[in-house]
């Protein structure tokens, strides 16, 4: 092989090696290997030496312009590496342009605006409340007496420090606490919905998660009645699922309620034909609500016999998973992207 065409493959053997780098580390590498000092440029350029006189001139232009080449063509594969751009290099305005994925809301957060949205237009009055919690707004004046199971640290997460004149800080457990401060804080009528946070100190499960959403509410006014109740959860439920769900009423006990009722309504996939939904049975237990207790009323100091109202509160990932098909609570806060990016 001639030198000029040993300068020839040289250049072509780089041009090779450079087209698969893959980071800068092995750029690095490929460069010495060509351009070092002891590297195959050099190597080529001692044998100039040994060259015929009158064919140095020639033979040194040339070697020049395949070390300018090479430096080139190493320089453009770095900035291919680093991500930086060739501001020379042409460009070409009829390729698709980079696409990238923007974030978008949390399939809870847009359960939440709905169902708060559903609200809204039937006039109630979106509040939010705390999740730190005494004793006596979550349980006491809620007319769950200190003997009442649902207080075992079972199942309630205390914090730490001293209990206050209203009891020990607990993390709530229900949304219920809110009915208590709204009503110490305003006068009916009153219609009111909280949407947030609750805890509770139980196992994991494909339905259970030590904290989750509640959506509460509760209207309070004069002649308010067990048909107020039916019409606006029937109502709610029917905007969720876009379509006219039908409910019934189950007696049931809850102790802020009187009489307490679970509400369940004909399974929206099946019509109520029943269906894995609905475990065959045409219905889905959907929440607890009821007539708000005299002693609640007592507890928030209003005059005795004047008002009644009603109350409900349902969890707000049972609501999604109905809506969305979701088998798994732990996906909401699981954090796994494949999931979030089916909404
Ligand atoms: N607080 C109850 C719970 O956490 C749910 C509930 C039941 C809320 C009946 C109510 C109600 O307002 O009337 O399971």
């Amino acid at each position: 092989m001639t030198l000029k065409d040993q300068f020839e493959q040289l250049k072509k053997d780089a041009e090779a090696e450079l087209a698969f780098l893959k980071d800068e580390k092995t750029w690095e590498h490929v460069r010495t290997e060509y351009l070092g000092r002891k590297g195959k440029l050099a190597d080529l350029m001692k044998e100039l030496k040994s060259a015929a006189e009158q064919e140095k001139p020639f033979l040194g232009e040339m070697a020049n312009r395949a070390k300018r080449e090479l430096t080139d063509a190493f320089e453009k594969a770095r900035r291919n590496v680093t991500g930086k751009r060739n501001e020379h290099a042409a460009f070409d305005v009829t390729l698709p342009g980079a696409t990238f994925s923007t974030g978008h809301e949390h399939p809870l957060t847009t359960m939440q605006s709905e169902v708060a949205d559903i609200f809204r237009s039937l006039n109630f009055s979106v509040v939010e409340g705390v999740e730190l919690e005494d004793e006596w707004h979550n349980f006491e004046a809620l007319n769950i007496p200190s003997t009442h199971p649902a207080r075992d640290i079972q199942d309630t997460f205390f914090v730490k420090g001293d209990a206050g004149e209203k009891g020990r800080r607990v993390m709530r457990t229900h949304t219920s606490n809110m009915q208590i401060r709204v009503m110490e804080t305003y006068t009916p009528p009153i219609r009111a919905v909280v949407i947030g946070r609750v805890f509770r100190n139980e196992a994991t499960d494909a339905s259970h998660q030590h904290s989750f959403h509640q959506v509460e509410g509760f209207v309070v006014d004069e002649h308010i009645s067990i048909a107020n109740l039916v019409h606006t959860l029937q109502a709610m439920l029917s905007g969720v699922f876009q379509k006219q769900v039908t409910v019934r009423l189950r007696p049931s006990y809850f102790p802020f309620v009187e009489p307490g009722f679970e509400l369940d309504f004909a399974c929206v996939n099946c019509n109520g034909r029943g269906c894995s939904v609905c475990k065959r049975s045409g219905w889905v237990e959907m929440l607890g609500c009821g007539m708000i207790h005299p002693n609640v009323f007592k507890a928030v100091g209003y005059p005795r016999g004047t008002y009644t109202g009603f109350a409900f509160g349902m969890g707000l990932e049972r609501l999604a998973m109905m809506r969305y098909g979701i088998d798994d609570i732990r996906h909401f806060l699981g954090g796994d992207i494949r999931f979030l990016q089916q909404f």
